[in-house]
């Protein structure tokens, strides 16, 4: 019976939560849920602000995991994973994204034969020194049910020898969580409160392996940025990572030196919802961003080489530019002078997706019941 039957969420990261958040309310009263968080991330600003903004509910089990190396990160987790899933014997368990929590938890499952569906399936940067690329590649080759947020996400599946049956286009679910806070951000007073008004900075967030754990990489991007807030403030919610790094390479004067480049803490989603899609501009290297710039139709350039999520180049407002100082400059003068890519609006980016993925696991049972 669909109604009893149990499924097992498991976020770890921040990228995580925005994603989760929409698919439990979806299921609500359609199936029994836990929620397992890994501790992955644990700061209140990265971790428990992302709870109450998203309304997700407490998690039922934590793991505190914390921060270490790849290795021993995932090995904690699937270690503590395990004894949670024989005692909790979930019917299917639910991972989203592409960090170490979503590896960590596929693997442990497919060894114990428990089911796993895989929201945002089939995304390739074709770039296998990102960790994530690696993370991707292995949970949709072990994953039972793979949910894919664009349609070239099904072709590359297909691609890697996973069964049509598996492979569902479901659209973008952190389109829901945009869409559904979208009026509650703008009563945050994260504007206010910085003294920006609409349109009139830029928003940044820097935090990949490949742009900020090489010293001279990061001075680069340090120095494009140098010029840039010259003509457009800069707001930086930096990210742990980034400011160790920047500590540790002794680049802390070059932010002295750029009093426009204006560093916060890393905001909760409303308030951070509320900053970027009040911006002229985004500057970034995360994911979900270039998406969520995509949804809104604002300019955004990626510091990166390569995407994973290609239909926000060829659809949507996002323009790849590397981490090439000049590049960047370039580009983000090109914005200011008027010349921003402009965009529309990827298929099934329709705030619905947690609905068609509960559908589409309440098929995946029945498919199971018939014995299909
Ligand atoms: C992880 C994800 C990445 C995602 C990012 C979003 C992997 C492989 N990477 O990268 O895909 O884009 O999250 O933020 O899973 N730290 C804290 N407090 C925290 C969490 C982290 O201070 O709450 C610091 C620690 O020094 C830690 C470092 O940030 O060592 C990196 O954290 P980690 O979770 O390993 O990777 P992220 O860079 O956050």
């Amino acid at each position: 019976m669909a109604s009893t039957r149990k499924i097992m969420h498991v976020v770890g990261a921040r990228p995580n939560f925005m994603k989760t958040a929409p698919i439990m309310r979806a299921m609500q009263g359609r199936f029994e849920q836990v929620l397992v968080h890994t501790g992955q991330h644990y700061d209140d600003n990265m971790s428990q602000v992302f709870f109450e903004d998203l309304g997700l509910p407490q998690p039922d089990i934590y793991l505190g995991v914390g921060s270490a190396s790849h290795a021993v990160q995932t090995a904690r987790i699937m270690i503590a994973l395990e004894e949670i899933m024989l005692a909790q014997r979930p019917d299917l368990v639910m991972v989203v994204g592409d960090v170490n929590s979503t590896l960590a938890a596929a693997l442990v499952c497919s060894k114990l034969l428990i089911p796993v569906a895989h929201v945002e399936a089939g995304l390739r940067s074709f770039d296998r020194e990102m960790p994530e690329e690696i993370n991707r590649l292995v949970v949709d080759q072990v994953a039972d049910l793979l949910l894919t947020p664009s349609r070239d996400g099904d072709a590359q599946l297909l691609k890697e020898g996973i069964p049509a049956e598996r492979v569902q286009f479901v659209g973008n679910v952190m389109i829901d969580s945009l869409a559904h806070a979208l009026e509650r951000a703008r009563e945050s007073s994260t504007l206010a409160d910085l003294g920006l008004e609409p349109g009139t900075f830029a928003v940044l967030t820097l935090h990949r392996p490949s742009n900020v754990d090489d010293p001279e990489t990061l001075c680069g991007i340090l120095a494009a940025l140098t010029d840039i807030q010259q003509q457009l403030p800069i707001i930086f919610p930096i990210h742990p990572r980034t400011r160790g790094r920047i500590e540790a390479f002794g680049l802390a004067p070059m932010l002295e030196a750029a009093p426009n480049l204006r560093l916060t803490e890393p905001l909760g989603y409303i308030d951070f919802l509320r900053l970027y899609s009040s911006a002229r501009l985004v500057l970034t290297d995360s994911g979900g961003l270039q998406e969520e710039t995509t949804y809104l139709g604002i300019p955004c350039l990626t510091l990166r080489f390569n995407t994973e999520r290609p239909v926000t180049v060829s659809e949507g407002t996002n323009q790849l530019v590397g981490n090439d100082p000049e590049a960047i400059r370039k580009a983000a003068f090109d914005v200011l002078e008027g010349r921003g890519k402009q965009g529309g609006i990827p298929e099934y980016w329709d705030g619905r997706t947690s609905e068609r993925i509960a559908a589409a696991c309440a098929a995946f049972f029945a498919r199971q019941e018939a014995g299909a």
